[in-house]
């Protein structure tokens, strides 16, 4: 509840713009990177054309291309360290909770920790980027009880993903990867981009500032809403049961996973496309009818907007990037609780870029609150309390 007559921003500083970028612009159903509509992109790039986009301003040409792949690939590769932590972690840590230590831990190794320049961030960038699917696929492997298959150096980041995870019984999967590796690039400053800025605004280092991005993602009203559509759907079970869970859900004032955006009013951008490859891949899907019941839920819920508060009506009006994108990872075979650890492959290039452009310019981001405490107080001791 906003205080009366208060100077603070709006509550989750809605409408604030508190920095500028050259990297991405975001608003109603327009997503562009360094100038590219996404539309322009999916479908005609690979995923290292656009973090090579993200990371330098502009798209590469053929020999930039070849030499910012070979740097990638050259740097897939993980360490006895890194190896022998992700062991112990997969016995019982959660995907995001692995990812985010694995690589907070790299910063131990990498050659140019405590070194902010342009041309150490840039390296860094590569060696995170090379280095998340290797994280996450080794990860999904130990959890099978199996033992992690080395990166494929003739195959490009999707592809090379989608081996070292075993999920090549689907021919389309690296095509379709690739395309939702671009979509989750990067978008603005969201949450874990922001909190990647304000870490790297206290000048600590591109690793300090990743990490605790991976933390932000982590949670359901971002990129957590992945795995949170997954376990709603899940919870429905069936199209049949779809109409009652919304009834309840709506007089609990339950937040569905995948709907509601804070810039897209009408539309999110990327979830036309993921809502396509949902269709393509549900068709040879054996499992429980996932697609069945979400079309059936964003249908009930559209159904039902005049029983919720206008607030709430607006925001389920958008289904949002994780809606799909859910049910897109689990038809490729990606377990459902791995759907925001794809997300963090994807985006590991936007909050990179982000870092330098913070870092190429900067100072503190240290805003102010106001005080809504008591004041005055008497300290009492121990004794008569
Ligand atoms: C994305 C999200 C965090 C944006 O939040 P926001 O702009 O801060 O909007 P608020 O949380 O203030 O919501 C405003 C109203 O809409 C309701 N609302 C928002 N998202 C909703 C959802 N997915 N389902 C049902 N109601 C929702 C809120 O309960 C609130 O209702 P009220 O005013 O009656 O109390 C929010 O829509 C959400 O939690 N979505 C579900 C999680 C998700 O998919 N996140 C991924 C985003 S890409």
């Amino acid at each position: 509840m906003a205080v009366e007559g208060s100077k603070a921003a709006p509550k989750g500083l809605e409408g604030v713009v508190a920095t500028t970028t050259a990297i991405c612009s975001v608003s109603d159903n327009f997503l562009q990177y360094r100038g590219y509509r996404i539309e322009e992109l999916v479908g005609k790039a690979e995923y290292e054309e656009v973090a090579y986009l993200l990371l330098n301003g502009e798209l590469p040409n053929k020999e930039e291309l070849r030499d910012f792949k070979a740097e990638l690939t050259k740097h897939r590769t993980l360490s006895p360290f890194l190896r022998g932590l992700l062991q112990e972690m997969s016995e019982t840590g959660t995907g995001m909770d692995v990812l985010r230590t694995v690589v907070s831990a790299s910063a131990a190794e990498d050659p140019g920790e405590g070194d902010n320049s342009r041309e150490a961030e840039y390296a860094k960038s590569i060696r995170l980027t090379a280095k998340l699917p290797t994280i996450l696929a080794s990860y999904i492997r130990r959890r099978r009880g199996e033992q992690p298959v080395p990166p494929d150096q003739t195959l490009g980041h999707a592809a090379n993903f989608v081996k070292m995870a075993g999920l090549d019984a689907n021919p389309r999967a690296a095509e379709i990867l690739n395309a939702c590796f671009i979509l989750q690039a990067e978008h603005g400053l969201n949450a874990s981009t922001f909190t990647a800025r304000v870490v790297a605004g206290t000048n600590a280092d591109m690793h300090a500032a990743v990490t605790a991005a991976f933390g932000a993602l982590k949670g359901p009203l971002h990129g957590g809403a992945t795995d949170g559509t997954m376990k709603m759907l899940d919870e429905i079970g069936s199209p049949d049961h779809v109409d009652s869970f919304v009834d309840k859900a709506i007089a609990q004032k339950y937040k569905f996973s995948g709907f509601g955006h804070r810039v897209y009013l009408t539309e999110d951008p990327r979830a036309k496309f993921l809502r396509r490859y949902a269709i393509e891949l549900s068709k040879e899907w054996k499992g429980k009818p996932y697609f069945e019941i979400q079309e059936r839920l964003a249908k009930a819920i559209a159904e039902r907007r005049a029983k919720m508060s206008p607030a709430a009506a607006a925001k389920v009006n958008v289904v949002n990037v994780d809606y799909y994108a859910a049910t897109t990872y689990t038809f490729l075979g990606i377990p459902a609780d791995l759907g925001t650890s794809i997300f963090a492959v994807g985006r590991m290039a936007g909050w990179c870029a982000h870092v330098m452009e913070q870092h190429a310019d900067n100072r503190l981001i240290r805003p102010e609150s106001e005080y809504t405490g008591p004041n005055g107080k008497r300290w009492v001791p121990l004794a008569e309390r």
